[in-house]
């Protein structure tokens, strides 16, 4: 059921955009997705923080025991993208040759995903797929194929399921948008 509440987090007032029970059956069907494509032990490259959640809900509906791995870059300042990206916390696979799918949270500019494909294609991988919780296309300027996304949405702010407001609001198990009036 999707509750009416608006919740507050700092200085900004937040209303329900999606429920536990969409996120869930989404993240199920892009599972499926995935799962029909019978990869061979495909490396999932989750983006921290904000793809915590996505990834742990993702991986477990995923056959054929992916091997999991997590890198770490921060772009975004309150709720704008800064435009740059900076690793955090790199990566320690060897990615030649392998089949890899990066888990974003969600794609905004595209600053980020850009980023981290082009490492991946520099690095030698065979094929690599993108897949997001949420993408919002007219903010998108990237050129990266986004294979697999839950939910397209306008160009507003959004916190939870892994999604921060500078840095609250991760581990809510809904989806809020930025509430303007
Ligand atoms: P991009 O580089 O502009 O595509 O932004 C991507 C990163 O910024 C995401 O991985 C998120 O961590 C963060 N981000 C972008 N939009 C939002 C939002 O609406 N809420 C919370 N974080 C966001
Ligand atoms: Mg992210």
């Amino acid at each position: 059921m999707m509750n009416n509440n608006i919740i507050t987090i700092h200085d900004k007032q937040f209303k329900p955009l999606l429920s536990e029970q969409e996120i869930n059956e989404k993240i199920c069907a892009i599972a499926d997705q995935i799962n029909a494509l019978h990869l061979e032990h495909p490396l999932c490259l989750s983006v921290l923080n904000g793809a915590y959640m996505f990834t742990a809900e993702l991986c477990k509906h995923l056959h054929n025991f992916p091997v999991i791995s997590f890198i770490k870059v921060a772009s975004y300042e309150g709720t704008h993208s800064s435009g740059n990206v900076t690793e955090l916390l790199g990566l320690n696979e060897d990615l030649h040759g392998k089949t890899i799918i990066i888990i974003e949270d969600i794609i905004d500019t595209g600053t980020t995903i850009e980023s981290i494909y082009s490492k991946c294609i520099e690095q030698g991988a065979k094929t690599v797929y993108i897949a997001t919780l949420v993408y919002k296309p007219q903010a998108y300027k990237g050129n990266a194929p986004i294979h697999f996304i839950g939910f397209s949405i306008p160009n507003d702010f959004v916190v939870g399921y892994g999604m921060d407001y500078n840095g609250i609001g991760r581990n809510l198990k809904e989806i809020y948008v930025l509430h303007t009036n």
